[in-house]
């Protein structure tokens, strides 16, 4: 079987694009690849965050995750400081940086350009501790998402080098991008990603927002003046946001939905997708707040974190050797 690694981090809540981009691809994932994913917390740490916000961003994470349908029969699921080897492994894959490779990073590029203020050392030199995340398993494959592609290649790059440096230890991972019509739109600016940033809380539903008020959202979507049920995303890409959520969250796929729609107008689909999101977000918070007071977080962080270690301890213990730590 082959293997499939993803790391999120924690700062900040999930919403509906993060359940129809991610997690219900996960859902999919786990049945057909090995699947480790982590919650990448000393990724977190790169920009200020509060203990207590951590803490519990951390434990919702897995929590919503858990209560998602994600598996931890089928997938290790860890938080990434429970396994010692990562930071090992970053330290030796930030020594096979160079300062150009990393200086050229997106994300670290940005924030330089538009001269913001205390950036931290730990963001400039995240790209290989996220290399060490996914080359200590030997994944053959690492969902993410556009902005994280960078990233991939990144890793692809130390591992080639660190395998013609020493020898042969690493595999050489592919990123894999998520298929389109998988994305999710703001409600209120349907040309923007669905993002957790405050900025915008209309147009993003939360998967732990109030059912009631999740369902005004999306009557409240923007669509367009056209009128005509039809999956268009150049022309209506609100609309087209919208027959995803529902085709998604049931299942139907889209031309069935739209030809159920002939002749109708926006309102009433509406109202359908409307109570679907409304069903949906209140049959996952039932299941999330029974995993939460239920200890099975704990549980299946301490036995993917055993998991886990063992694989990642092996590669660790190799690489020292290689490199000469371990005389
Ligand atoms: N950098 C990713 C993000 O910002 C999170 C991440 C950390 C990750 N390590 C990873 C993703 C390893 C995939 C594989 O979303």
């Amino acid at each position: 079987m082959k293997r499939m690694l993803s790391g999120i981090k924690p700062t900040g809540r999930l919403h509906l694009g993060n359940y129809i981009g991610a997690i219900s691809q996960f859902k999919k994932y786990q049945d057909e690849y090995e699947m480790f994913i982590f919650i990448a917390n000393e990724h977190a740490i790169t920009v200020p965050i509060e203990a207590k916000d951590l803490r519990k961003n951390t434990k919702d994470l897995v929590a919503l995750y858990l209560a998602c349908g994600l598996d931890p029969s089928k997938a290790t699921i860890f938080l990434q400081s429970d396994v010692s080897a990562h930071a090992k492994l970053g330290w030796v894959m930030t020594c096979m940086s160079y300062m150009g490779e990393l200086q050229r990073m997106t994300q670290y590029k940005d924030k330089t350009a538009k001269g913001e203020a205390g950036i931290t050392a730990g963001l400039f030199t995240y790209p290989p501790l996220m290399a060490a995340d996914i080359l200590l398993y030997d994944a053959d494959y690492v969902p993410v998402g556009v902005d994280q592609k960078q990233h991939v290649e990144l890793t692809r790059t130390l591992a080639e080098r660190f395998n013609h440096r020493y020898s042969d230890t690493f595999k050489i991972p592919e990123p894999l991008t998520t298929k389109v019509g998988q994305k999710v739109y703001s409600l209120q600016d349907p040309t923007k990603k669905m993002s957790k940033s405050a900025s915008d809380p209309k147009g993003t539903i939360d998967l732990l927002d109030d059912p009631a008020a999740a369902r005004k959202k999306i009557m409240s979507a923007k669509t367009d003046s056209i009128g005509i049920i039809q999956y268009d995303p150049q022309d209506q890409p609100g609309l087209a946001n919208l027959l995803t959520i529902q085709s998604v969250l049931t299942g139907e796929p889209v031309e069935s939905i739209v030809s159920r729609y002939e002749g109708k107008g926006y309102g009433e689909l509406k109202k359908e997708i409307g109570q679907t999101v409304f069903d949906f977000l209140t049959d996952l918070q039932a299941r999330y707040n029974e995993i939460l007071t239920s200890g099975k977080v704990d549980e299946v962080l301490k036995e993917g974190a055993e998991k886990a270690s063992f694989i990642a301890n092996k590669k660790i213990r190799k690489v020292y050797k290689k490199i000469g730590f371990t005389i």
